[in-house]
């Protein structure tokens, strides 16, 4: 795999003859790769002649200094992963070189970044369409790879995409879970093994509610039960909701059809969201 930290050698890649003659799958990430990660670069293989996997821990989208700060940084257990996996490239530029000469004049997400984590993370999606634009701009890819475990991330990147007419296919990836339910995250590396066990209670509460959604008339009673599920473990709710998956908002109480939960919740200080497809 070849590492590339400079946007001067990325560019001598991206205009050489095979990279241009080739379909290219690109993973953007944060590091701290896991299998869900790993899911994404196998997709990336199988769809493309290349693949690239960027790591870049983008302070423009974190809203705490301290979330920023104890992100989890492996480069080099990353690295091995992904020569493992036979990833064949890797950008890992530091915050000046990416933001050298880039201005990003701000896009209108409207409804998508006021509801659920636009709510609780103000700027959070500017900040991840902002790095985005210019990974896309700068590693032009084929294809780029996002897991649903961020599912309004996926929405808010795939309306980006349409709305700047990026020439970019936006390939969605289903969540990787523990054998036990708890999703993948780079985050759960700062979680005890205790609450690991505590975390789980996302998953049963999602659980409950898709096994549940036609036991209910309303949306809003299903909700009710589910944060009484919820309550029964440890965790600190930021919301629970269930919402269309395409305006990520709620369109009719008693429509089942085209739904998805999603939950944000603290345990201790660390923040976990999750999300499950429901119909
Ligand atoms: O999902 C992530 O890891 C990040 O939000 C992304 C898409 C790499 C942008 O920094």
């Amino acid at each position: 795999m070849i590492i590339i930290r400079t946007l001067e050698e990325l560019s001598e890649l991206t205009n050489s003859v095979e990279y241009r003659n080739s379909t290219v799958g690109f993973v953007p990430t944060m590091g701290a790769l896991h299998e869900g990660h790993g899911s994404l670069i196998t997709t990336a293989k199988k769809d493309n002649q290349l693949v690239i996997c960027s790591i870049f821990v983008n302070p423009t989208q974190f809203n705490k200094v301290e979330d920023l700060e104890k992100y989890p940084r492996k480069e080099k257990e990353d690295v091995a992963i992904l020569e493992k996996l036979g990833c064949d490239f890797l950008f890992m530029p530091s915050s000046e070189e990416i933001y050298k000469n880039y201005q990003f004049e701000g896009i209108d997400l409207k409804e998508l970044e006021t509801v659920m984590e636009g709510k609780y993370r103000p700027g959070h999606f500017q900040g991840v369409c902002q790095i985005v634009y210019r990974l896309f701009d700068v590693v032009k890819p084929t294809r780029a790879y996002f897991g649903l475990k961020d599912f309004q991330q996926v929405a808010v990147i795939k309306y980006m995409t349409s709305f700047f007419k990026l020439p970019v296919e936006i390939v969605a990836c289903p969540t990787i879970r523990e054998e036990n339910g708890l999703a993948l995250s780079s985050r759960n590396l700062r979680l005890s093994e205790l609450e690991k066990q505590d975390a789980l209670i996302i998953f049963k509460t999602l659980d409950f509610i898709q096994k549940n959604l036609t036991q209910f008339e309303t949306i809003s009673e299903l909700e009710n039960k589910a944060l009484e599920v919820f309550k029964s473990g440890k965790l600190t709710l930021e919301y629970l909701e269930i919402v269309d998956q395409n305006t990520l908002t709620l369109l009719d109480e008693k429509n089942k059809s085209n739904l998805v939960a999603c939950i944000a919740a603290y345990n201790n200080h660390i923040r976990l969201i999750d999300n499950m497809i429901l119909s």
